[in-house]
């Protein structure tokens, strides 16, 4: 059996709170291995779409297929297996202020893995050359800048090799040229290791040509999934006028989206 090029599919979902739908019918594929961003307007239910594919929320109706298997069928210490599979990054980081950078990006290995402590070491190290963190192992949360802890918490996300990485607005706080930074590094990260990424954004156009593919959430439904340059080309009235509206003045060329695939050594 030939394995489905989809790492997480999202089959009709409907989810309504109290009386409020929100999500009328979601029906979304997301490729393995490449980077897919869901976009739309803020109250449209990215967010809730996220903790749907996480199963921290059920759907009313629909079925969401991670690997082939419905999550919301999943109870106990399946859904936790499951879950072991997914690396997560919301909004606002969460890290230790208490600990160190190291300590950060350490304790998922510490609590969820069996290395001894050299080779937590060997692996943290690792992790801080190639976030470029190489400096800071011993700094406090409170001593980096905004870019420096949205690195950090990328690093201990990836900690535990998952084969999904989840991101909400991964660069709230960021100023512009910080968060182009930010996602440079998350995408030349995904493109080095191959995870499948799912990043939440309002920071089209910044993100626009980085992505793999891109998602438009609007009134309950994903309206379009295309590449971004399928998307600049598309000729559905809808596309045209998001394109025109988010993007501006927006012009990227090939060279360019070359460079941004350059990774830091
Ligand atoms: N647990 C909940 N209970 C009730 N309503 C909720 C809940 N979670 C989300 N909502 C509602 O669902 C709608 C979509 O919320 P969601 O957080 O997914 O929006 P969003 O697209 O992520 O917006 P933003 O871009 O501002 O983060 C909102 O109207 C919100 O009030
Ligand atoms: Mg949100």
């Amino acid at each position: 059996m030939t394995q489905s090029p989809f790492s997480i599919r999202l089959i009709d979902i409907h989810k309504s709170f109290a009386s409020q739908p929100v999500l009328r019918g979601v029906n979304l594929d997301i490729e393995r291995g490449a980077t897919t961003v869901i976009c739309g307007e803020s109250g449209q239910g990215k967010s809730v779409l996220l903790k749907h594919i996480l199963g921290l929320l059920k759907p009313d109706q629909g079925q969401v297929l991670i690997e082939g298997e419905d999550i919301c069928r999943l109870k106990g210490a399946a859904l936790n297996q499951l879950r072991t599979r997914f690396g997560v990054l919301f909004q606002g980081v969460a890290l230790f202020d208490s600990m160190t950078v190291f300590d950060n990006i350490a304790l998922p290995l510490r609590e969820r893995s069996r290395l001894s402590e050299p080779e937590v070491k060997i692996k943290v190290e690792k992790s801080l050359q190639m976030m470029d963190l190489g400096g800071s192992a011993d700094k406090y949360p409170d001593q980096l800048s905004g870019g420096m802890k949205k690195r950090v918490g990328l690093a201990r996300a990836l900690q535990l090799e998952p084969d999904i990485l989840l991101f909400d607005e991964p660069t709230t706080g960021l100023d512009p040229v910080k968060s182009h930074d930010v996602y440079r590094l998350f995408f030349a990260t995904q493109k080095r290791l191959g995870y499948t990424s799912v990043i939440v954004s309002h920071d089209i156009p910044k993100i626009f040509n980085l992505a793999d593919k891109i998602a438009i959430l609007h009134q309950g439904e994903v309206r379009a999934c295309m590449a971004p340059d399928e998307l600049q080309r598309s000729l559905d009235p809808f596309v045209r006028e998001f394109i025109i509206r988010v993007m501006g003045e927006f012009h990227h060329s090939n060279a360019e989206r070359a460079q941004d695939f350059v990774f830091k050594e």
